[in-house]
C-alpha cells in the first residue's frame, strides 16, 4: 500500500502536474464478470447484480434506471429505490405520509405511506423507529412480521414555542416508537383529533414516517410549521435501514452454504446467514475465489489532462 502510494506520488511529481487528481483504488472481486458495479455513485456488489447473470438469485437483482441523471437503483424491477448497500445493510428511501388542513379543519392534502418486502430477503431493521410530526396528530403503524403488528404513536402541542429545538424527539411536536424484530411489511396513515383547528397557524399538516433514528434530527416549530421543507429533507437524508442476508429459512448448519474461500458463515437472527472474510483476508466472500490474502488486486486510474 506504502509503495503503491509512492510510485503514484513519484509519478505525480515527475509529471510536473500533468496529472490532475490522481488514483481510484478498487479490489477488484466486487461483482462477477461483466457486470456493473456502479450504478450513479452507488457500488453494487455481489450477491446484488444489475442485469442478467450477475445475482445470486432473483430476490438479488437490482434495476439501474439511467432515465435519471443520476441513475437510480431499484430493488427488482420495481419503484423501492435504494440509498445505499453495505455487506449486512442496505438503505432506502423513505416514504412519508402526510395530512394537511385548511384553518376550517378541512383537509387540503393528504398522503398514505407503505412499503412491502413480503417474500424478498429482505427485513426492516429495529434501527428504524416509527415517528410522528405535528400537534395534533397520531398515526398508526400495521404491518406484519409474520404475525400481524400494530403501535401508533401521538405528537401533540398547544403552542409553537412549547417546542424545543434541541434536535431531541421528545413528545412535543414529535413522537418516536419502536418496531418489532423482523418486520417485513408496514403501512401508515396520519389522523388527527381536532383536525387541526387550534394549531393550524403555525402547524398546517401531521406527518409520519418509519426511518433510521440516528439518520433524523427535529427540527422544532420548523418542522411543524413548514412541511414541505420537513418532507423534502426527510426523503433525502432520513433513509429505511433494510437488513439483508441469504440463504431464506437455511442456517450455516446446513452444508453448501454460499461462503467462499477464507470466509466464515454467521447466522443471522432472522433467520438466513452471511458470510464474512476471515481476519486479514478482503474480497467479496460470495464470489469465487473467495475471500485474498496479502496480494491485493489494484486497478490504477490516473487521469490526464
Ligand atoms: C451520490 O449522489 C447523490 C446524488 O447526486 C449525492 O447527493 C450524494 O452526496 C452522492 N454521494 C456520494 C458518497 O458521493
Ligand atoms: C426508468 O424510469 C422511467 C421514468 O420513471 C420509466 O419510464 C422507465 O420505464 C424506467 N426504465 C426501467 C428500465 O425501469
Ligand atoms: C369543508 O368540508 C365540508 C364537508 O366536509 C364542505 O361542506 C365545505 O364546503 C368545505 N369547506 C371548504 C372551504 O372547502
Ligand atoms: C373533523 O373533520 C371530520 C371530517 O371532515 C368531521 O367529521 C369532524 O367532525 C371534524 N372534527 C372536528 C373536531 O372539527
Ligand atoms: C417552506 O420551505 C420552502 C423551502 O424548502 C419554501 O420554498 C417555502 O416557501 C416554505 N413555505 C412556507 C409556508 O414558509
Ligand atoms: C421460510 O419458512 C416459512 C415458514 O416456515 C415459509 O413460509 C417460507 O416460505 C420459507 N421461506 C423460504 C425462502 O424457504
Amino acid at each position: 500500500m506504502l509503495l503503491l502510494l509512492t510510485f503514484v506520488l513519484t509519478l505525480m511529481s515527475l509529471s510536473e502536474g500533468n496529472f490532475a487528481s490522481a488514483t481510484a483504488i478498487t479490489m477488484s472481486n466486487i461483482a462477477r464478470p461483466g457486470c456493473l458495479t456502479q450504478c450513479g455513485n452507488l457500488t453494487v456488489q455481489y450477491p446484488f447484480g444489475i442485469g442478467k447473470g450477475c445475482s445470486l438469485d432473483e430476490s438479488f437483482d437490482l434495476t439501474c434506471n439511467l432515465t435519471y441523471k443520476p441513475p437510480k437503483l431499484f430493488i427488482g424491477s420495481g419503484n423501492i429505490e435504494i440509498y445505499s448497500i453495505s455487506d449486512s445493510e442496505m438503505r432506502i428511501y423513505n416514504r412519508v405520509a402526510y395530512k394537511c388542513y385548511k384553518a376550517s379543519g378541512n383537509v387540503t392534502d393528504e398522503l398514505d405511506a407503505w412499503t412491502n418486502l413480503e417474500n424478498t430477503p429482505f427485513t426492516f431493521s429495529q434501527k428504524n423507529k416509527f415517528t410522528v410530526i405535528g400537534c395534533d396528530d397520531f398515526a398508526l403503524i400495521g404491518g406484519t412480521t409474520g404475525a400481524e403488528f400494530t403501535s401508533g404513536c401521538l405528537g401533540a402541542c398547544s403552542n409553537a414555542n412549547d417546542v424545543p429545538d434541541d434536535g431531541y424527539c421528545s413528545g412535543i411536536g414529535c413522537c418516536q416508537t419502536a418496531i418489532p424484530k423482523g418486520l417485513k411489511f408496514y403501512q401508515t396513515t396520519v389522523l388527527t383529533i381536532d383536525n387541526h383547528t387550534a394549531v393550524q397557524s403555525f402547524n398546517p399538516c401531521g406527518l409520519a414516517f418509519l426511518g433510521e433514528e440516528d439518520s433524523f434530527q427535529f427540527g422544532g416549530a420548523r418542522d411543524l410549521y413548514n412541511a414541505t421543507e420537513f418532507y423534502d429533507r426527510t426523503i433525502a437524508s432520513v433513509p429505511v435501514v433494510v437488513d439483508w442476508v441469504i440463504g431464506g429459512n437455511s442456517s450455516c448448519a446446513q452444508a453448501n452454504t454460499e461462503c467462499k474461500g477464507n470466509s466464515f458463515c454467521s447466522d443471522a437472527d432472522i433467520g438466513g446467514y452471511r458470510c464474512s472474510c476471515n481476519k486479514g483476508y478482503e474480497g467479496n466472500p460470495y464470489l469465487d475465489p473467495g475471500c485474498q490474502g496479502q496480494i491485493f488486486n489494484f486497478k490504477i486510474k490516473l487521469y490526464i489532462h
